[in-house]
């Protein structure tokens, strides 16, 4: 089944065209950046390293499963999607960082990721990177270039305040986003939030504007630091695989629908708990890819892309869809 969601087709293709179509297509949507997509990659090279791998959320293990959609999607949206029964999806969970064998425990694990593509019966993907975080660090891509470059001028031996710790003085939600990180004590017992916002058209007409997030079946649970030092360098991907070695795993997806004031185009800033989730569905992972290194070099996620019921409305999300494509095709 793996073979059905691999992108190998795209591969040669955006390797030589990637820079190209995301600036003119960016410029098209009227999405105004200092910074293109290959910037963003480059970014994370030079903070990271290139390792020809992923340029972040690199150290990660796939999953194999399947999606049943629930009757209350069809209220917000006309997606497709939500009228064809269960579905096969591959998903990952990864750590943040764009370093391979970063330790599970390291500063930089997190927030942690979860990627989901849907499979659908007419041949579309539906596909999800989120993350452990409600709200993104900054709130532009332009930004996170420079986020990027200052963690890469404030390593070890830099002096006090570092050019990070200066930025981070003087941009308190960015603040808050590194004070606030947590580390789960399974992939399968964090919540995972699709952060940026898309436009939702059911079949009235009627649109709203929504963000996803992924709650998980098992139930929230984060360690403490000092439990967290007690953990193995690899203790979130050796627990997720022998978890779906016992049984399932499932999160249940949803929707939280935004109200009048609250940001569309900010990802940095979380709408308030007290906004309405509709349920979509519930993924359920049971298994790994037959060829895990195979699995997890051939996918590439595309979570900015427009369905019929679906757009993005985030300029981040499109901006996204560009960039990912690149750091695809650098690593095949
Ligand atoms: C301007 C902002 C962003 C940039 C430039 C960016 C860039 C990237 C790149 C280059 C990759 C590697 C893609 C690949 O090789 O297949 C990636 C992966 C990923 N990103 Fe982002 N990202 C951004 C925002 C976000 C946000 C807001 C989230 C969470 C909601 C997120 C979650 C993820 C996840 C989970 C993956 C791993 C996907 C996988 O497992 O294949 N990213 N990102």
């Amino acid at each position: 089944m793996f073979e059905d969601f691999t992108l190998k087709r795209f591969a040669g293709r955006l390797l030589g065209t990637a820079l190209c179509l995301a600036t003119s297509s960016l410029a098209a949507a009227g999405i105004e950046q200092k910074e293109s997509p290959q910037d963003l990659v480059n970014a994370l090279h030079g903070t990271f390293g290139a390792h020809h791998a992923r340029a972040v959320h690199t150290k990660g293990v796939m999953v194999v499963g399947t999606f049943v959609p629930a009757k209350d999607a069809r209220s917000i949206t006309k997606a497709s999607v939500f009228e064809m029964g269960k579905l096969p999806v591959v998903a990952r969970f990864s750590l943040f960082a764009g370093v391979p064998d970063i330790p599970d425990t390291a500063n930089g694990a997190a927030p942690t990721g979860l990627a989901i593509k849907i499979k659908a019966k007419d041949g579309t993907e539906y596909d999800f990177a989120t993350d452990q975080h409600n709200g993104f660090v900054v709130a532009t891509s332009d930004e996170f270039a420079n986020f990027l470059r200052l963690v890469g001028e404030s390593g070890p031996g830099v002096a006090h305040p570092t050019p990070l710790e200066t930025f981070l003085n003087t941009h308190p939600v960015s603040k808050h986003f590194v004070e606030t990180l947590t580390s789960p004590a399974s992939y399968a017992t964090a919540t995972f939030f699709g952060i940026n916002s898309f436009k939702w058209t059911n079949a009235a007409g009627k649109s709203a504007f929504v963000r996803y997030r992924f709650v998980p079946r098992a139930g929230e649970r984060y360690l403490r630091p000092e439990e967290l030092k007690t953990m193995g360098p690899n203790y979130l991907q050796d627990e997720i695989v022998a978890r779906i070695a016992k049984a399932p795993v499932e999160f249940d997806w949803y929707a939280q629908i935004a109200e009048d004031g609250d940001k569309i185009e900010d990802p940095s800033i979380a709408w308030p708990e007290s906004r309405k989730l509709v349920k979509l569905g519930t993924f359920t992972f049971d298994r790994l890819p037959a060829d895990k290194d195979v699995a997890d070099k051939q996918t590439l996620f595309l979570p900015g892309t427009s369905h019929p019921g679906i757009d993005p409305a985030d300029p981040m999300l499109t901006f996204r869809n560009h960039t990912y494509p690149i750091s695809f095709g650098e690593r095949q």
